[in-house]
Order: structure tokens, then C-alpha cells, then sequence
């Protein structure tokens, strides 16, 4: 098996979910609509970082950990003027990534793999003349730390040999995947219908 492979599979069986939030996130042509997506982004990335955070990792992740990129997150909320709960969000049913290094995997591909969309819409976000040190932050530190991404792709290379050996199931990775994807796209919908009542 290619060592390359459970980043193939990932891709594979999230390709659906993954344009289906794409388009439900859209274009950011205005920044209303980037203000629309930052609370659910905030909801779900805040939920699902406190996860991980606290998950056990194994030792062929050596000591690479995820970056919060939450707080950020809150600070682009504050910058635009939007209020977030005082309570950092903690419900998730993420709760198997804390368990199980196969499912502890699938989740970060979701939070780590964002960070390649983000290069995109950090452009998008520059375009409505917000930056690193105002409205975009987040977005500014997921583009710019890019060793992140690499080496998240050598610790998925590692996984593969943890494969070969049995010692991690690709279903199971591949399941929490879509579980991490489905979270992010409950917290977008649940806020942004929030947002539409507030206009009602
Ligand atoms: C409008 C919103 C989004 C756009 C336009 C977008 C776009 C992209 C693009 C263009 C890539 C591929 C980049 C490359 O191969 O260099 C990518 C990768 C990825 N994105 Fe997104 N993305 C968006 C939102 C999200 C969100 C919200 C998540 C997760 C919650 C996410 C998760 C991922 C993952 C896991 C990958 C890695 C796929 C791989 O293995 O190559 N994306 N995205």
C-alpha cells in the first residue's frame, strides 16, 4: 500500500462533504457574507480543537501537535464588531478521536487539511481589506504556517506503515472524518440559521 494512501483515501471519502461545505460556505463576496461564516467556523473549530487537544497521541506522531487556530478565530469575530459566547465551545461527539489513534487521525485531516482551502479564501478575505492583523487572522495563520500541513503529510505517511501492520484500521479513519466534517457543517448551518432569525 502506497504510503501516500490514507491521505488518497481521506480524500476520497470526504470529496462530497467537502464540496458541499464549500459551496454552503460560498464565495465570500461581501463581508457580510464572511461575517455569516465565522461563528459557525468559531463553533465548530473551538469544539473540535479541544478534542484533539486532549486526545493521547501515539509515537509515531512524534512531537507534532495541531496549532489552535480557534482564538484567532475570536479575535476575527471581535475585529468585525460580532459577539461570541464568553464560553469557550466544548460539545463535540468527537469524543471516539480522544479513544483511537485511526479516528484521532481522520479528525485532524479535517482541521489540518483546511488549512489548504484557507490559502484560497485568505485571498477572498484580502479582497474585502481584511488582513493578518484585522478580520483574517485565522486564515492569515493557517496560510502561513505551511510546515503544519507537511508534516501532517509525513505523520500520515507514518500511518501507513501502521497500516501495513495492522495496527490501524483506514474505515475507522476515514469514518472520523466525515464525523469531524459533519460537526463543522452542523455548526455552520445551526449559526448562520441563528443569524437569518436575528434579521427576521
Ligand atoms: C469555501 C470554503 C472552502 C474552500 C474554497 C476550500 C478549498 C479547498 C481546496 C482548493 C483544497 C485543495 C488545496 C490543495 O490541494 O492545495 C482544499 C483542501 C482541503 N480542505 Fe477545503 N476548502 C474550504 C473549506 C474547508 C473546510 C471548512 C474544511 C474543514 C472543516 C476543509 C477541509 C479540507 C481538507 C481536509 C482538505 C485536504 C484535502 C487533501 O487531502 O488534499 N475545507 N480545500
Amino acid at each position: 500500500m502506497s504510503s501516500n494512501s490514507i491521505r488518497f483515501h481521506l480524500r476520497e471519502r470526504t470529496a462530497e462533504m467537502h464540496a458541499r461545505l464549500d459551496s454552503s460556505i460560498g464565495g465570500f463576496e461581501t463581508r457580510e457574507a464572511y461575517r455569516r461564516y465565522l461563528p459557525g467556523m468559531l463553533a465548530f473549530r473551538e469544539a473540535a480543537e479541544d478534542a484533539v487537544m486532549n486526545a493521547e497521541y501515539p509515537a509515531w506522531f512524534g512531537d507534532w501537535r495541531p496549532c489552535r487556530i480557534a482564538p484567532a478565530l475570536r479575535a476575527d469575530l471581535r475585529d468585525l464588531g460580532m459577539d461570541a459566547p464568553e464560553a469557550p465551545y466544548r460539545r463535540h461527539d468527537l469524543g471516539h478521536a480522544l479513544e483511537n489513534a485511526a479516528a484521532l487521525l481522520g479528525t485532524l485531516y479535517v482541521l489540518e487539511g483546511s488549512a489548504l482551502g484557507a490559502r484560497l479564501l485568505f485571498g477572498r478575505a484580502k479582497e474585502l481589506g481584511l488582513d493578518e492583523k484585522f478580520g483574517a487572522r485565522h486564515l492569515a495563520l493557517q496560510t502561513q504556517d505551511r510546515e503544519s500541513w507537511r508534516n501532517f503529510v509525513n505523520i500520515m505517511e507514518r500511518a501507513g506503515q501502521e497500516l501495513e501492520k495492522e495496527e490501524l484500521d483506514r474505515d475507522e479513519a476515514g469514518n472520523a472524518s466525515l464525523l469531524a466534517f459533519a460537526l463543522a457543517e452542523r455548526r455552520l448551518t445551526k449559526e448562520l440559521s441563528k443569524d437569518l432569525a436575528k434579521k427576521a
